[in-house]
């Protein structure tokens, strides 16, 4: 198994510094196959959300895996995610308490708000487009919800995920339990540099998502009616080809290699076992100074940004849009 290194966090735990993307796994055959996979080949932190619908499916598998004694519970380290539904302090109670369930835990080892904007609930994880009205909740008030989750034992931490910089700020500067992590796009191409110095200066690990730069996205966007968009198509750079020539490895493992160099938790999502498998043999390697000079070379700032929630536009008529528009 492979002998993965792990994130210190301010109350003790340990974060395996690389996890299991699951956003798209929907389909139980694919993702129950991926599962067993990873958790075979040694992964142990596995990244879901709310509205990925596929927390009950990730609990089938974990639950096999703990009532079998195969793996304990204090070595495994799930994280999910508020929904933008969820946004607001009456609700977010009612959805970790979904959360738990879906994924047969009794606690979750991080839960995070999944974005900082909120829209209203009308009784679904997602609110269809023709009822969707956006809500602007004060992000203090849901953030003391999520510190009494902590409280109650339901999670061990909690975090914020798609926050910029001016928000995490306010949360820090007025919160009882400090957020231990910030989960953001991150990958060659928007590298984010400022926000991860913010973040490492204020004690928050930086989880990247799509550190591959999610290759499948224009699917998503074709299955939400959308058209594709350019992709920043990462792995088939020729600098990351050749540095993956040069060190025996494959181009995913060279851009995920990148981040963990630079203390930055990668967490790929794949469902076909032998990329699951490669995805984690990057703890056997470094990078020398020429490469990683290379590979900062292939920033190239916003017009990167893959994930830009653009699929959902009433979100960008809020001020808490987190990302220049
Ligand atoms: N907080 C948020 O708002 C947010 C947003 C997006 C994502 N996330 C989280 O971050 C995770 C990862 O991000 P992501 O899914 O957007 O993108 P990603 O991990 O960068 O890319 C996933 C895509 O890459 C393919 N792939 C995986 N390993 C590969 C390899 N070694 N070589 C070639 N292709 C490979 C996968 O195909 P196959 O599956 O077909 O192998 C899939 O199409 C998500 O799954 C989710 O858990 C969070």
């Amino acid at each position: 198994m492979v002998n993965v290194t792990f994130k210190k966090m301010p109350e003790g735990q340990k974060m395996p510094a690389i996890g299991l993307g699951t956003w798209m796994s929907t389909n139980e055959e694919e993702l129950v196959s991926a599962l067993d996979a990873a958790l075979e080949a040694g992964y142990r932190h596995i990244d879901t959300a709310a509205v990925y619908f596929n927390e009950a499916l990730i609990g089938k598998v974990l639950n096999k895996w703990l009532s079998s004694g195969k793996i304990k519970r204090e070595e495994l380290f799930v994280t999910t995610k508020l929904p933008i539904a969820g946004m607001h302090p009456d609700r977010v109670e009612l959805f970790i308490k979904q959360s738990l369930e879906d994924l047969q835990l009794d606690y979750l080892d991080l839960y995070l708000i999944h974005f900082p904007v909120g829209t209203n609930y009308v009784g679904s994880v997602v609110t269809p487009p023709d009822q969707i009205q956006v809500e602007t909740n004060d992000h203090l008030e849901i953030w003391k919800k999520m510190e009494e989750q902590v409280d109650a034992g339901r999670t061990k931490a909690i975090g914020l995920s798609n926050f910029n910089q001016r928000q995490i700020e306010r949360i820090l500067e007025n919160c009882r339990i400090p957020p231990v992590c910030l989960q953001v796009e991150l990958h060659a191409s928007l590298q984010q540099k400022e926000l991860v110095e913010f973040c490492h200066k204020n004690n928050l690990i930086v989880v990247a998502y799509s550190p591959l730069g999610n290759p499948g996205y224009n699917k998503f966007l074709e299955s939400v009616g959308q058209d594709g968009k350019e992709l920043p198509n990462n792995l088939q750079n020729p600098i990351v080809q050749n540095i993956a020539k040069k060190h025996n490895k494959s181009p995913g493992q060279i851009l995920l290699r990148f981040l963990i160099e630079k203390n930055i938790v990668p967490i790929p999502k794949s469902v076909t076992p032998k990329r699951i498998e490669e995805n984690l043999n990057v703890f056997d390697f470094s990078l020398d100074e020429e490469d990683l000079e290379q590979l900062e070379g292939l920033e190239k700032g916003e017009e990167a940004r893959i994930c830009d929630f653009k699929f959902f536009p009433p979100l960008r008529e809020s001020p808490e849009f987190p990302f220049p528009l």
